[in-house]
């Protein structure tokens, strides 16, 4: 099918996310990728300056990824993943473990970044409840946090216009203030208090950078510090590493930037490098010391039919090979350091306010648009202003930044900045 048979009314059959179904914007029909660049059926080239909602690290149609999920399609394309394994798998897991903490030991798998929240609330609710505490039910979150769309992931995320018809559906958290220098010893003293509850279970967060609720950042001392704090306590702590994995803050996990490290890890996103979806929750011995029983009602009874699927393991493996090469590190280095120029050219504007970088992502606030939300007036004007330039980046409100593939080559890089400092002088 090409573009010219691709009418509005075939387009309009799909029920788009994230879109409102009267959207002035449509969708462009794309024909093919490669490396950080998208190829539409009219010709146009757009730089994929988000990763495609952050999962596309090492490019577009990479070739020894597509190549694994080829191979093992032809040898195993799927099998029940309870009473069965397979090779796929298990190498997915001893790759995770060389980068996991060394106290992991556990993988579980299951299909996107919201259901390895929700695996990882249901482990640390049923931790609890194993060991005869069915009084610990509360959770605390930060305050602006974004974990995924299912009920469990909502609950834990910050109450917004997001997710306001399914309010009365949610459970109750305890939300904890986002850490600031200027704010954190109030945040700390708040935080005491409520791990102090005998109530309290766990403690789920986003590490160093939020980044749905507007790519905030925070540094890796405040995150050691309530770390230390909640395990002091025994309240488990859970780190979405959903969008802050592989490599995205300079280090593999976020967390590799502390010397605490977490009970729970969950892990989706860059894992297949953005081919495949995929979601894991890893845990350490202290969470499956819990589940170590040949009890039924003992065990995690949670799973999804795709639970595992080989073709999947084999491109999240494919990918971890990529991304352990030295050329993969160099890239992550370069992007980051060429950011860093771009900063010093973002601070000579007076529009632009809350400069911020972290790795591979650079943030700034733009003055004059109003609050950052996802409705914004910037969105609004900013989102087609730069397709037209052939450029893919979707403000956050207010918020814009930048999360691209690692192997963005220079130029590409280069044609990103210069779209967004035109834009921000003719502003
Ligand atoms: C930090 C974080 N957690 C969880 C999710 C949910 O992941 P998914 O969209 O794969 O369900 C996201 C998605 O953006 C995220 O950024």
């Amino acid at each position: 099918m090409n573009s010219a048979e691709i009418t509005q009314t075939d387009k309009d059959l799909i029920w788009h996310p994230f879109t409102p179904l009267v959207n002035p914007f449509g969708h462009i029909p794309i024909k093919s990728a490669k490396g950080a660049k998208l190829f539409t059926h009219e010709g146009q080239t757009i730089i994929d300056a988000v990763s495609s909602w952050w999962v596309n690290i090492h490019g577009h149609a990479n070739e020894q990824i597509a190549d694994a999920i080829h191979k093992q399609a032809l040898e195993l394309e799927h099998v029940i993943f309870a009473g069965f394994t397979h090779e796929p798998a298990v190498r997915l897991a001893k790759n995770l473990m060389t980068i996991l903490p060394d106290n992991y030991s556990k993988i579980f798998f299951s299909d996107n970044g919201s259901t390895s929240i929700e695996v990882a609330l249901k482990m640390a609710f049923q931790y609890w409840y194993n060991q005869g505490k069915e009084h610990k039910t509360k959770i605390i979150a930060l305050d602006g946090a974004y974990h995924g769309d299912t009920f469990g992931s909502m609950s834990v995320s910050e109450r917004s216009g997001f997710t306001r018809p399914f309010f009365p559906f949610l459970f109750d958290i305890e939300s904890l203030d986002f850490p600031t220098e200027e704010n954190f010893d109030k945040v700390l003293a708040h935080f005491d208090e409520l791990t102090n509850d005998e109530a309290c279970a766990a403690f789920i967060f986003e590490p160093l950078v939020q980044g749905a609720g507007g790519m905030r950042m925070y540094s890796p001392e405040m995150l050691q510090q309530l770390i230390s704090l909640a395990q002091s306590r025994g309240v488990i702590c859970i780190a979405d590493e959903v969008m802050t994995g592989w490599g995205r803050t300079g280090t593999t996990f976020a967390c590799d930037q502390i010397e605490a490290s977490p009970d729970i890890t969950c892990i989706s996103k860059g894992i297949t490098g953005g081919a495949l979806p995929l979601g894991i929750t890893a845990c350490n011995s202290k969470i499956e010391a819990a589940f170590q029983s040949e009890e039924l009602s003992k065990a995690l009874l949670h799973g999804h039919s795709y639970t595992g699927n080989p073709m999947i393991c084999a491109a999240a493996n494919a990918s971890f090979e990529i991304f352990e090469s030295p050329e993969c590190k160099n890239n992550i280095q370069r992007v980051h350091n060429k950011h860093l120029k771009f900063v010093e050219q973002l601070k000579t504007f007076d529009k632009v306010e809350n400069i911020r970088l972290q790795g591979t992502i650079v943030a700034f606030d733009l003055k004059g648009f109003g609050e950052t939300g996802y409705d914004s007036d910037a969105r609004k004007k900013i989102y087609p202003y730069f397709l037209e330039r052939g450029v893919l980046i979707r403000p956050l409100g207010n918020v814009i930044y930048l999360l691209p593939p690692y192997v963005i080559t220079d130029d590409e890089l280069d044609l990103v900045y210069e779209t967004l400092l035109e834009f921000l002088r003719n502003e």
